[in-house]
């Protein structure tokens, strides 16, 4: 019975160690300012119910609609991703405030309104931004253009009016659009014709474009995606180009669209 001392010493010194792991573990990995400012979106937002795991005692890292990056960038909020919700209010322009961001999505909400904020033009990470099914008005904004990482845009189901500028094509990384069921008015940007990334697909349907289809968008391989219906077109489908690739339903419901893959031109 002489090893009881140098037992109990081992255990308690085991015990001290794991103590150390627990305390370590349950560290909060969110970062002070990401958290002082998803707080801030809570209250931008009332409070909601939605927002319920938003409890400033616990790891922002494990609220929902959240995700943290890894340990390389010190576990900052890389993605905010609010949809399916009872909520009430505009998009909060402290989302400015989250520099590491990558991934911003508010949709299906049942009462965001106003206007795109822009202190968005702040997420230098940005590569994601899905706002839709929402009830935004005002345009799509010009400083979109300032998102240089931007691979991804979805403005989708709003009430956006205005006309679609004509800089977002040199978004260098910018492969996918999709801007229908707004308000959208004026002609589809020249530009389109050739953006500074491949562009594999645009969806322009249902808004109130009017004028013909630029001739320069028949230089893109859209692949799988392109879509003007729904609209005020007129005028020829450009040929000699990729654009009758696309079926009927791509360009149905316009003024005066003509053209294969619609009736011939009178
Ligand atoms: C929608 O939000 C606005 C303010 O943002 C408020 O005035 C209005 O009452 C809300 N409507 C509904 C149906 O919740
Ligand atoms: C937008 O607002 C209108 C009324 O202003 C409402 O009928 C509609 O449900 C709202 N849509 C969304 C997606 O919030
Ligand atoms: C944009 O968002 C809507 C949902 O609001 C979705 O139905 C649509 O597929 C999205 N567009 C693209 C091109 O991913
Ligand atoms: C284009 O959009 C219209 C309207 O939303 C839809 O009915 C049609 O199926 C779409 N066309 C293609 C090829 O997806």
């Amino acid at each position: 019975m002489d090893h009881t001392p140098n037992t109990t010493l081992l255990f308690s010194f085991l015990f001290f160690i794991t103590y150390l792991i627990t305390i370590a573990s349950s560290k909060d990995l969110c970062n002070q300012n990401d958290k002082n400012t998803l707080l801030k979106i809570k209250k931008s937002l009332n409070n909601p119910y939605h927002l319920a795991s938003w409890d400033p005692e616990s790891d922002c890292c494990s609220w929902y609609c959240l995700e943290c990056g890894d340990a390389t960038v010190n576990y900052r909020v890389i993605s905010l991703t609010i949809f399916a919700g009872q909520i009430s209010g505009q998009i909060p322009p402290e989302v400015g405030d989250l520099p590491y961001i990558q991934r911003l999505t508010f949709h299906k909400l049942t009462n965001i309104t106003g206007q795109i904020p822009s202190t968005i033009t702040k997420l230098k990470h940005l590569r994601f931004l899905t706002l839709s099914r929402l009830n935004l008005t005002g345009p799509v904004p010009e400083f979109l253009k300032q998102l240089m990482n931007l691979e991804y845009l979805n403005l989708s189901f709003n009430q956006l009016s205005g006309s679609i500028p004509s800089s977002l094509s040199s978004l260098p990384k910018l492969t996918g659009i999709d801007l229908s069921r707004n308000k959208l008015t004026g002609t589809i940007p020249e530009s389109f014709g050739s953006f500074a990334a491949e562009v594999p697909y645009l969806i322009l349907s249902h808004n109130q474009l009017s004028g013909s289809i630029p001739k320069s968008l028949g230089n893109n391989d859209f692949q799988d995606g392109f879509n003007v219906s729904y609209n005020r077109l007129c005028g020829p489908i450009p040929t000699g180009g990729s654009l009758q690739r696309f079926d009927y339903y791509t360009y149905f419901h316009n003024k005066c669209l003509c053209g294969a893959p619609l009736d011939s031109c009178k």
